[in-house]
């Protein structure tokens, strides 16, 4: 777009999802090309005061074969004890980066970022946005990257346990998620950096898409619980200590930032976003 104006071709904002039974906040986006090339998008919270409503955004990029989604999502919602800086303003951030860059480039396939809302209330907002579409819709959405928590204190490299090897065995996502795991693996594999598998547990927001069969991948770098002595070897940081003792507390503030944890998993959540919106040919149809 041209300097100082703003461009609602970037993106299209396809749905506004009113309905739920609780409010966190109601979000409004602006786009702005103001700073091209280094092109910003505002996201405008205001505060919400109507209990009982929420609202996903779900954004699509404006090139690509819509019947052929790759869909990257994070929450933007947090718990009421603290800002949820890294549990998740570091996924919603990475999300919104790889969509700023994205919206340049005429992919492939249509690329759909969600921030969804409430999922610290159940997993509420991405469940109800699966449930809400058509078997049609669904159908089209060809896989689901998840990014909740991405740049943890004391951080470990954790990636969805698509094929069922190196977890504690929760069983492996719907077929294609091997793949995606793969695909972060070399990610990571290439530049020297460790990493390993976490379970499918249900405690984020690719819950429902997997239920639904749906390929599923994506990153966490840990919550409250304590990075043991060989993670500390494997990974640097502190054993004995949580992957991030702000989780959930006041103190998860900017200064609960891994800033090298978030530039590196951001890199990744850029690179596999794009790499499948050029070629889906590892994913089953
Ligand atoms: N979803 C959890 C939360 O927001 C954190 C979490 C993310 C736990 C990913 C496990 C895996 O509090
Ligand atoms: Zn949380
Ligand atoms: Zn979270
Ligand atoms: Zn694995």
């Amino acid at each position: 777009g041209q300097p100082g104006r703003t461009d609602p071709l970037v993106f299209d904002i396809r749905e506004w999802r009113f309905g739920f039974p609780i409010v966190i906040a109601s979000t409004a986006v602006g786009l702005d090309l103001a700073d091209t090339p280094g092109t910003t998008v505002r996201l405008k919270v205001d505060a919400a005061t109507t209990v009982g409503r929420s609202r996903n955004l779900i954004a699509d990029s404006r090139w690509g074969d819509r019947d052929e989604v790759v869909m990257a999502g994070a929450h933007l919602d947090s718990v009421t004890e603290g800002p949820g800086i890294n549990d998740n303003g570091s996924g919603s951030a990475a999300i919104l980066e790889t969509a700023l860059k994205l919206a340049h480039l005429p992919t492939k396939n249509k690329v759909r970022f969600a921030f969804w809302s409430a999922e610290e209330l159940g997993l509420l907002g991405s469940d109800q946005y699966v449930a809400g579409l058509s078997q049609a819709e669904r159908d089209k959405i060809r896989l689901y990257l998840n990014f909740d928590m991405v740049a943890s204190p004391n951080d470990v490299t954790f990636l969805y346990d698509g094929d069922d090897s190196d977890a504690e065995g929760a069983g492996a996502g719907p077929a294609g998620s091997a793949a995606i795991e793969k695909l972060l693996e070399k990610f990571y594999g290439r530049r020297g950096l460790g990493f390993k598998g976490t379970d499918f547990d249900g405690r984020s927001d690719y819950g429902a898409f997997i239920a639904n069969g749906i390929p599923a991948g994506g990153i966490f770098t840990g919550a409250e619980r304590i990075k043991t002595a060989e993670e500390a070897a494997r990974f640097g940081g502190t054993a004995d200590a949580p992957y991030d003792a702000c989780y959930h507390a006041a103190c998860d503030t900017i200064a609960n930032v891994n800033d090298a944890a978030l530039d590196r998993n951001s890199r990744a959540i850029g690179y596999a976003t794009a790499f499948y919106a050029y070629d889906l040919s590892g994913i089953p149809d």
